[in-house]
């Protein structure tokens, strides 16, 4: 019986990588399922800035605020007695000076009491996630599809599927190493280049769409959960269906208040 109330620390990542322990990873934005996240004993939690999709019915993550992050991760940081929590610094909030990171980073560290920030990109970034993880912050990169380009990359397809782009994450994996991160996700890139990125560093590789030959794997928590049946992507296992659960139970309360069998007696005053 694993002691679900060992906080996950960043030395962990590293130790599990090395003993070849996976990291199960997954995204919440509030407080009610990060605390059934963290019971269940998972590793590590993304407050993703992929709510911007999730909650707030965004066609990608470029309108959420630093503001809004605070609010989703500042819940998820209170629920986790054990998993590590990331969250991710929105679009804008790293881009524009390395000051302006720094200060967002701190900042977002203060307000929320989440264990390490996620930054997006490789070679253009680093020099700034130098700065931030100096300040003591721990971070984590990610490489491959990063949705914060999204208008750049002109869709969500897979990515570094040329050579030249897959030298180019090679190359920024190894950067990002050297940086200090202590963990990176690789998004919807090819298996064995994300398998070829794993093998050469020592800092553990967490993949989502990228293949079972990394160090671990993230997926968003609505989707792994079968909230949204339009949205189904080829790297998404779903292992519930809370659509369905919750449009029957939804159903089933509405006609029990029309109906009138609701409340009982029981269940007032
Ligand atoms: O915002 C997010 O949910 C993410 C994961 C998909 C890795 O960045």
């Amino acid at each position: 019986m694993p002691d679900l109330v060992k906080k996950v620390t960043s030395k962990d990542f590293i130790s599990m990588k090395a003993r070849g322990e996976k990291i199960a990873m997954l995204t919440a934005y509030d407080y009610l399922t990060a605390s059934i996240f963290d019971k269940a004993g998972l590793d590590c939690i993304l407050v993703g800035d992929s709510a911007s999709n999730v909650m707030q019915g965004n066609t990608n993550t470029i309108p959420i605020s630093v503001d809004d992050m605070i609010v989703y991760a500042r819940s998820v940081a209170r629920a986790c007695q054990h998993s590590f929590v990331f969250c991710d610094m929105p679009f804008g909030s790293y881009q524009i000076s390395k000051a302006d990171a720094v200060a967002n980073a701190v900042l977002m560290m203060k307000e929320t009491g989440v264990d390490g920030l996620k930054i997006e990109g490789g070679e253009e970034y680093v020099d700034t996630i130098e700065c931030i993880i100096r300040a003591g912050i721990p971070v984590c990169g990610h490489l491959g599809l990063t949705p914060q380009s999204v208008k750049a990359f002109g869709g969500f397809g897979v990515r570094a599927k040329d050579d030249a782009e897959a030298e180019k994450l090679l190359r920024d994996v190894k950067l990002l190493e050297n940086a200090g991160c202590i963990a990176i996700v690789l998004e919807k890139i090819p298996s064995a280049l994300a398998a070829r990125a794993a093998a050469t560093v020592k800092v553990p590789i967490i993949g989502i769409g990228a293949g079972v030959d990394v160090d671990g794997q993230v997926l968003v928590g609505q989707d792994m959960l079968g909230m949204d049946p339009t949205f189904h992507p080829k790297f998404v296992r779903t292992y519930a269906n809370l659509h369905n659960v919750i449009t029957e139970a939804v159903k089933s309360y509405s006609a029990d208040v029309k109906g009138k069998t609701f409340p009982n007696e029981s269940e007032s005053y």
